[in-house]
Order: structure tokens, then C-alpha cells, then sequence
């Protein structure tokens, strides 16, 4: 999230263990950025299927030389509007307030609904998303359930006089446009329509969801309201997503700890690590007792994790996996095993946190999907360590292992999993440039992982550039890439490299000129892979970083598209005035993509004039800037990318 304000102060891990790479060797990671791909050596132990799909004939892939991407790249913008290359063509739905099944309330173009209504509308700041086709087990390109996170508000657009006054019925509202959203869509031409459906639903910051997994029912996570800590209220900051195998979605709970406070001057080690602080976000404490984390020390344990839940069910209660770790949780990605276990990976997205990796200990049953229910119960969670010679260790968070012992701090799972950051810590992770969003290859299986930016490395009692982290003062992020040993998402070690330094070649710093082959952009965030190879890259360059890097030529936030072999990055799709683009996700066809439009008008909102900066999508005359889904096609009915 782009949230940069004072509240900001404490995102970085200021932990103290030495990073391994205190000797910096910059010829490697000189020549890494240079080179920027994995070898014709690697890419010749792909089986015939990868080398077809990545190059077309039996070769290895890095002998192609022609382009998966087939539009032609459009330049940046300025404007508030949505632009696609030449021969693509788009419509907004879905926008923050419409509601989620046909027969719920409409939207009041001066935000005037209540709360009431708005756990029936789609929530704000709509971020990692998925098509769920219908029925379960279809490839249906013409019907299906579309869900995605709602990651934060902007209190001046959701409130018809903002803060001015603070109700607890505000404080409901503000609950309620948080979460998550499924809707029902038909296609209709090219236009996909909100059916009156029981599929269409919310979650929202008070649904009940269930804990499970190691910290279910421990202590640490016991209430007052909940003194069996099995049940907690809602998910909050669900930024990037995942997706199950067994057609489940995983909404990942991000910046949870901006909404709790703790004023009693003496914060708790856990609460200070996960970075709770002495102001919140939204002063829902006032009204809600137990964002105040003082009086309730607990409830912000119950928070930072990846919560499951079933959208083909109107009635599934969703769960909170507490086996794959709690942080400030993007994407878990599912890569599947050759026997069919399934690894998860996730990224703590703060500047110095991890990346984790989460392997099932049981293989997914692909026929029974009962089978699978609670598979997220069951496994090991590791931590990534990357090494300076190009490997690098999955290093396991389990307790009674490296070091995670009761007289280090950890006496059960429950402990690692709940301080999962300070049992990374104690092993000695590597401590990334923000990692945001992972991908993987559809056939390769190497995974792709966005370091969106880090200003602070190198900076006095920081942590300096590493060589998978190679700039100091990373105002404009990298893409890094592994492969699994044996590609196999299961294994221990993996080989890494460097996939793309993001940049401005025009800037006469050279650290800020990274080595992009196309089209420029800084701040990756989303990122995904399609079934054809194609790597869709998101970008969230804050209004406030603009201006403290001055990096003007990127535009408006942004989508572009990656050739993984070629390196070759073209732009796909600009967004309005402080949005951020988010989600992306296709029909099984690739026929229709859906992507989401963030937070426009960021930066530019004011309950007086909610639309100074931004009006998307509805206009001038529309009223205030609101997020939404824009569906996109290709005129002649082709693959999109293509
Ligand atoms: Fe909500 Fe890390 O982006
Ligand atoms: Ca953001
Ligand atoms: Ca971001
Ligand atoms: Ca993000």
C-alpha cells in the first residue's frame, strides 16, 4: 500500500541480527544485473512441453528470438482515464458501492448509504482478484463468480462529511467496506452482468471467521469477547490474494497493524516487531474497543494471516491458516508438487521483512475436494535465505528446530507461527526490499517475486545492498526470480537471479537507471503469470514517492507485460490519476481479462472536494473517485496479450 505517512515511521525491521551479506561483492551482483536471465544451461533440463511453450520447438528457450507479447506498447500518461494499446477495448464494472448481487442497494453518488448498506455493496480499494468459474469444476469463460479483496479507505470519499463528526455507525461503515466481495457475472457480449444470485456476498472487518492450525486456541490469541480464541471478527487490509487447487481463494491480511494502537507507553515486544504504534489509522478504537491494543493485547494476534474461505458456498465460514505464518501478508501462491503437495508463497511486504514458503504435508486429492479442507492445517512454513554465489536455502520455521527452542523465545508452533517475523529473524533470513506480490511459471514453475522499493537500505544503521537486494536506496524496486531444486516446489534449496532492475535510463544517477528491456516503470507490485508464459506486472508508485524521487517519467501507475525469456517488457495499460493498478486475472479462454483500478484520486481527496484530483470512472458530473473492475477484450476476440 502506498499509505506514506507518519504512520509509516515503524514498517521497516529494525532487528538487529547481521544480514549474511555484510561484504557486499559487487562484481556479482553487478554482473547478475547485467546478465538478468537464467542460463541456455537451465533452461535445457525443461521437458519438451516448456521448451514449446517458451520457445516453440525443442530448443532451449533462450535460443528463441521471437516475442511472446504481440500488442504494441503505449506510452505513459498523465490523464484521468484508462488507456489499452490499439485493438483492445475495456468497460468499468464493479465499482466501490455497487452492489454484489443484483437485488442489493444502489450506490448514492454523495456516499450517503449506511453501513447497512455498504455490507452489501462492493467494498473500497479492490485489489488481488480471481474468476471462479460456474459451475465448480467448469471452464466456463461466460459465467462465473468473481472475488476480490477490499484492502483499505479513504474516509473523505466513504463519508459524506468525512471525519468531521466520528459515530460508531461511521466506525461500521468503515468495518464494512473493508474485506472481501464475490459476485456472480454472466457475460453478455462483452459486457458481464450482476446476476441476482446467493453467491453474491461480503466479507467484511466483523464477519465471524474460524482460527485454525497451531495458534487456534493458545493464549496469545484469547479475548475478552473470545475466550476460547477460536472465532475472530473479520479480515482486514486484504491486499494481494491466493488461490487453492481445490478451488478455494485465500485473502491475505497485509498492514493489519495500523488499525490498533497502543498508548500505554510500554508496547509489548510482539506488538512493537509487527509495528503496532501509538496512533491508528482510523481511530476505530474510539468506537471499537478492541483495536486498542492496550487494553486488549491480544486481538492484533488474531490478525496477519491468511484466511481461506470456500466462494462456491454462500455459507462457508472462512478460516484463518495459522500454519502459514502471520505478517503483513501479499499473495500466497500455489505452485504443486510432482506428488501433489502443494508450496505457498508469501511475502512480508515491509522494508528489511522475508519471504516464506509454506509446504502442505499432505499431496491435494484431486477428485475429492472434502479431502482438502483443512490441508492448510498441515504442513511445514520456511523462510527464504538467498546466498551470494547464486543458491539459496528454504530454512524451517519449525519449532525445536534452528534454533527455535522455548529458551530462544519460541516453546511451541503456536509461538513460531504468531512471531513467525522473529523466529526469520533468529534464523538468519535474508531481509528483502519490500516483497510484494509472487508468481509462478505455468510450466517452469520458477517463481517470480516483486521487491516494489526500499529507500532506507543502506541508509545510517541500516542494513546495506546484498547481492539479491543490490541497490542502496531502492527508490524504484527489482524483480527476482528462483527455481526450485529439481523444480520441484517442495525442495530446500533453490537457484536464484535477478530478473529486472527498474529504472529510468534517462537519470544521471546511475543507481536509478536499472536495465528494463522496453518499457520503463518503477514500484512493481502485482504481478502474475497467465497459462500462456506471459508475466503481467503491476505497478504502485505512491503520490509521496513521486515526489521525493522526482521520477516523472513513469506516468500514472500502470500494467505492463513480460516475455520471462527475453527479458522484453512492453506497457499494456495506464490507470487514472493516483490509482494504482491491482489484480489481474483472465477467463480460462484468455478471453477476457478483468484488472482492478485502486484508489483514484489518492493524495486529492478532501470531504469539501472528494474529486480535486480524480473523478474516475464516473466523470465530473458523476460525483467522488471510486475503485473499480475494468473488463478487457480484445476487438477481433483474441488472447489477450497476444
Ligand atoms: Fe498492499 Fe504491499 O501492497
Ligand atoms: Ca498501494
Ligand atoms: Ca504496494
Ligand atoms: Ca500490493
Amino acid at each position: 500500500m502506498s499509505h506514506h505517512s507518519e504512520l509509516d515511521s515503524k514498517i521497516c525491521n529494525d532487528s538487529d541480527n547481521e544480514t549474511i551479506y555484510q561484504v557486499i561483492d559487487k562484481a556479482v551482483s553487478r554482473r547478475r544485473m547485467i546478465q538478468g536471465g537464467f542460463g541456455a544451461a537451465a533452461l535445457a533440463m525443461l521437458g519438451p512441453s516448456a521448451a514449446a511453450l517458451l520457445g516453440g520447438t525443442a530448443q532451449p528457450a533462450a535460443a528463441r528470438n521471437w516475442s511472446l507479447i504481440g500488442f504494441q506498447g503505449i506510452p505513459v500518461s498523465d490523464t484521468d482515464d484508462i488507456r489499452v494499446p490499439a485493438g483492445y477495448a475495456f468497460k468499468v464494472i464493479q465499482r466501490w458501492g455497487d452492489p454484489v448481487s443484483a437485488d442489493g442497494p444502489a450506490f448514492k453518488a454523495d456516499a450517503s448509504q449506511t453501513w447497512q448498506d455498504q455490507e452489501r455493496q462492493m467494498g473500497m480499494h479492490h485489489d488481488g482478484m480471481h474468476f471462479f468459474p460456474l459451475p465448480y469444476g467448469s471452464t466456463s469463460s461466460e459465467h462465473g463468480l468473481l472475488v476480490m479483496n477490499h484492502e483499505y479507505i479513504d474516509q473523505n470519499i466513504l463519508h459524506t462529511d468525512g471525519t468531521e463528526t466520528w459515530t460508531p455507525e461511521k466506525v461500521k461503515k468503515d468495518l464494512a467496506a473493508h474485506g472481501v466481495s464475490v459476485t456472480e457475472l454472466r457475460r453478455k457480449g462483452n459486457d458481464w452482468v450482476v446476476q441476482t444470485s446467493p453467491h453474491g456476498r461480503r466479507l467484511t472487518g466483523y464477519t465471524p471467521m474460524r482460527l485454525s492450525g497451531p495458534a487456534a486456541g493458545v493464549d496469545a490469541v484469547k479475548t475478552a469477547a473470545d475466550p476460547e480464541g477460536l472465532t475472530v471478527l473479520g479480515t482486514l487490509n486484504n491486499c494481494a490474494h491466493g488461490t487453492t487447487p481445490w478451488g478455494t481463494y485465500l485473502a491475505c491480511e497485509e498492514n493489519f497493524q495500523s488499525y490498533f494502537v497502543n498508548t500505554s507507553g510500554d508496547v509489548p515486544a510482539l506488538q512493537d516487531r509487527y509495528g503496532i504504534l501509538t496512533q491508528s489509522r482510523y481511530r476505530w478504537e474510539e468506537h471499537e474497543e478492541r483495536f486498542d491494543a492496550a487494553a486488549h493485547p491480544n486481538e492484533p494476534n488474531r490478525f496477519g494471516w491468511v484466511v481461506e474461505f470456500d466462494p462456491y458456498d454462500p455459507e462457508s465460514v472462512p478460516v484463518k491458516r495459522t500454519a502459514l505464518g502471520r505478517c503483513r501478508h501479499e499473495s500466497a501462491t500455489v505452485s504443486v508438487g510432482p506428488d501433489n503437495r502443494c508450496a505457498f508463497y508469501t511475502g512480508d511486504d515491509a522494508r528489511f521483512e522475508y519471504i516464506y514458503k509454506f509446504v502442505t504435508n499432505r499431496p491435494y486429492d484431486p477428485v475429492n475436494r472434502d479431502a482438502n479442507r483443512d490441508l492448510l492445517d498441515d504442513g511445514v512454513l520456511y523462510v527464504a535465505r538467498f546466498d551470494a554465489d547464486g543458491t539459496g536455502q528454504w530454512i524451517e520455521l519449525t519449532h525445536g528446530k534452528n534454533g527455535l527452542t522455548a529458551e530462544n523465545g519460541f516453546p511451541d508452533q503456536a509461538a513460531v507461527v504468531i512471531n513467525a517475523r522473529g523466529a526469520a529473524d533468529h534464523v538468519g533470513a535474508t531481509k528483502m526490499d519490500r516483497p510484494e506480490w509472487t508468481a509462478v511459471h505455468p510450466v517452469t514453475r520458477d517463481v517470480y517475486v516483486t521487491l516494489t522499493n526500499n529507500t532506507r537500505r543502506g541508509n545510517e544503521g541500516q542494513v546495506g545492498a546484498d547481492p539479491s537486494n543490490p541497490r542502496n536506496n531502492n527508490a524504484f524496486g527489482h524483480i527476482l526470480r528462483w527455481r526450485e531444486a529439481g523444480n520441484d516446489p517442495t525442495a530446500t534449496e533453490f537457484v536464484w537471479d535477478i530478473f529486472l532492475m527498474c529504472g529510468d535510463p534517462d537519470n544521471p544517477d546511475i543507481n536509478m537507471r536499472g536495465n528494463i528491456n522496453g518499457d520503463i516503470f518503477a514500484a512493481p507490485d502485482g504481478l502474475w503469470f497467465d497459462d500462456q508464459g506471459l508475466l503481467w506486472i503491476q505497478t504502485d508508485v505512491s503520490a509521496g514517492s513521486l515526489l521525493r524521487t522526482n521520477h516523472i517519467p513513469f506516468g500514472n501507475n500502470q500494467m505492463l507485460a513480460a516475455d520471462p525469456n527475453t527479458g522484453e517488457v512492453r506497457r499494456f495499460l495506464t490507470g487514472p490519476l493516483g490509482s494504482e493498478i491491482t489484480g489481474v486475472i483472465t477467463t480460462p479462454d484468455h478471453r477476457t481479462m478483468f484488472i482492478n483500478v485502486q484508489h483514484p484520486g489518492e493524495g486529492g481527496t478532501s470531504p469539501e472536494n472528494p474529486t480535486e484530483l480524480s473523478s474516475w470512472p464516473d466523470g465530473p458530473e458523476g460525483g467522488r473517485p471510486r475503485s473499480a473492475t475494468v473488463v478487457i477484450w480484445k476487438e477481433d476476440g483474441g488472447i489477450i496479450g497476444t
